[in-house]
């Protein structure tokens, strides 16, 4: 399975987004990571879809949205349109799961479905042959620049696991306080796509992505 790097855009300079992009497309990363933050689901909000329609054309990457609002299916269609490819929701903000994944296939995107901290692996056993990638959160979503829980190791581990046990073979993302300290314990556990923000868009972007893309290939 290929091991992929996905910059969060949450920690990117804004007033020269599509510059900082291309960067980290230039220099390996395949997926752009994407945060939508709609002050109920988490109390922070961030960006949205004009915002994604803009920068769609800014490199040649994959948009990886990580929707953090709440019941995403209503804004399936329009995250579509604005030019996501991976459309990831919270199994806790859907009150429908399986008519969510549904939706998101329906507009021919790639269906994530993602887990905060507290919640456990097992809920989504239901769900491990209907999404394309699987979203382990590896700090409490809302913000950038947090530590990264230990404990999330384990559920990687378990989620691999279960997936390699149906020979099925998802991406497994992991995002919150990634590092190149860290980057490849992760990805032993079991994860190919690693999500960081604070660790690519601070100091040299290029430097730091090349740091990543090493790790990544060499794994
Ligand atoms: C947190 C977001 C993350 C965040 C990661 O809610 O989902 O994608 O940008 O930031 P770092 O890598 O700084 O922990
Ligand atoms: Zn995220």
């Amino acid at each position: 399975m290929k091991n992929i790097l996905a910059p969060s855009i949450l920690s990117a300079d804004f007033k020269v987004l599509g510059e900082q992009v291309k960067t980290c497309a230039e220099n390996g990363a395949e997926y752009l990571h994407f945060d939508v933050m709609d002050g109920m689901f988490v109390s922070n909000i961030s960006f949205g879809i004009p915002v994604l329609a803009s920068i769609k054309g800014a490199a040649d990457i994959v948009m990886d949205v990580h929707l953090m609002i709440e019941e995403p299916i209503r804004y399936v269609e329009a995250f579509h349109k604005a030019g996501a490819d991976i459309l990831n929701v919270h199994y806790e903000a859907c009150e429908d799961v399986q008519a969510t994944l549904d939706a998101i296939h329906k507009c021919g995107m790639k269906a994530g479905l993602t887990i905060k901290p507290a919640t456990p692996v097992e809920v989504l056993k239901p769900y491990l042959d209907q999404a394309e990638l699987f979203l382990i959160m590896s700090v409490e979503p809302g913000k950038g620049g947090q530590s990264f829980i230990p404990e999330s190791l384990d559920k990687i581990r378990e989620l691999r696991g279960l997936l390699n046990e149906k020979g099925l073979t998802a991406d497994v993302e992991v995002d919150g306080g990634i590092h190149l300290g860290n980057a490849k314990e992760v990805l032993e556990s079991g994860a190919n796509v690693l999500v960081a923000g604070s660790a690519v868009f601070k100091d040299n972007i290029a430097e730091n992505v090349k740091g990543f893309m090493e790790i990544l290939n060499e794994n």
